[in-house]
């Protein structure tokens, strides 16, 4: 056999597994499932051929791959059982398969971010922007006049109304005293469905003069005239009287449950509670858990122009919808990159 001499010399490191000469010369490549064509060398001494399994995969930079590969690892899929070659289609497939969702993060001002998406492109927004009630947020004041907070709120809802699916719903939180304003303005666009509320008991801010504050109102609107989807089965509770005949007739007949009353009683999301990040005003994920399954079938793309802690994004990760999400503010955009990736896939944080 012919070998060249540089290529002898470069290999000296390298001694032989079996008989330990350093006589190394590279014969030819072998064929690995995992790592494509990898090296194969053979000793001059003893011809053993062999490998150096380095235990890196043979991975090509391309980034769309690695985080593929990364994700996979992340769910507990063992990148050494991915073929190498199909890494690629394997994550497509995975994320097709297992629904893997995206939860885009943008970092902006939600009325020129919201120019960017095109028209209904969205199938579900779930919102809470600020209340104008002079809330400490970082880089937002929130002390505008009426009528200025209600113009700057038609400039932001007419962008969302643009990007909502036909048949898509919007369910928007404010104080009752807001969204009493913001109403006549969206009877002109949407349909309206529910005036709801949010129920939260406190032992905090009592005034002497006024009854103390415990609600937030959700409007509840649909572009068109009626939505494209309410899973009310996934929403259903128990019956309040399950030994009724009539409820005991429709249980026969496979109802889940009754539809939620329109009025939601969840605690504020406590300091010493796990899920509390450093926002002022996050709102309970249970709670918005319930309007995105109502809403949204599991892969829909929804929508939070006010990402605040990213709540949103987070039940959306929960319940395998993708979610885009704006906040103007970077330090709370920090927050939820944080807080989603304990969960979501590395794809497509910005
Ligand atoms: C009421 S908080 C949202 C809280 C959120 N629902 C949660 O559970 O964490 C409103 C958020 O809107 C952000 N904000 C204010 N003006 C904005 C704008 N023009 N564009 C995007 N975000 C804005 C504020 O920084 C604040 O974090």
């Amino acid at each position: 056999m012919k070998y060249k001499n540089n290529k002898q010399t470069k290999y000296k490191k390298l001694s032989c597994p079996i008989c330990k000469s350093n006589l190394i010369i590279k014969k030819g490549f072998r064929k690995t499932e995992n790592r494509g064509l990898i090296q194969r060398f053979s000793c001059k001494n003893c011809s053993y051929r062999f490998v150096i399994d380095d235990g890196f995969f043979r991975m090509r930079n391309n980034p769309q791959k690695i985080i593929y590969a990364l994700d996979l690892f992340y769910r507990g899929v063992s990148t050494r059982k991915v073929q190498f070659k199909k890494v690629f289609n394997m994550g497509r497939l995975y994320y097709k398969e297992k629904r893997m969702t995206e939860h885009k993060i943008i970092c902006g001002d939600c009325i020129e971010e919201l120019k960017k998406i095109s028209d209904e492109g969205v199938d579900l927004i779930v919102t809470d922007p600020p209340f104008n009630i002079g809330k400490i947020y970082n880089s937002y004041a929130d002390n505008r006049s009426r009528e200025e907070y209600l113009g700057w709120c038609k400039s932001w809802l007419n962008e969302c109304i643009r990007v909502l699916k036909y048949g898509g719903a919007l369910y928007l939180f404010n104080y009752p005293e807001n969204n009493a304003f913001l109403m006549p303005f969206l009877n002109d666009k949407l349909t309206f469905k529910r005036w709801m509320t949010w129920h939260y008991p406190v032992n905090t801010g009592m005034s002497p003069t006024n009854f103390t504050r415990s609600q937030h109102s959700i409007l509840f609107y649909i572009k068109g005239d009626k939505p494209k989807i309410f899973n009310k089965d996934d929403i259903a509770e128990p019956y309040r009287n399950p030994t009724d005949k009539r409820i005991l007739e429709r249980i026969k007949n496979g109802s889940k449950g009754k539809t939620p009353y329109d009025v939601f009683q969840f605690n504020l999301v406590k300091n010493v509670s796990k899920d509390k990040t450093s926002h002022p005003c996050q709102i309970p994920v249970p709670l918005l858990e319930i309007f995105i399954k109502a809403s949204s079938n599991k892969g829909d793309l929804v929508l939070d122009p006010f990402g605040g802690s990213f709540s949103t994004a987070h039940a959306c990760k929960k319940l395998d919808r993708n979610s885009i999400s704006i906040e103007i503010d970077k330090h709370y955009c920090e927050i939820g990159k944080m807080r989603l990736q304990k969960t979501a896939p590395l794809k497509n944080f910005i």
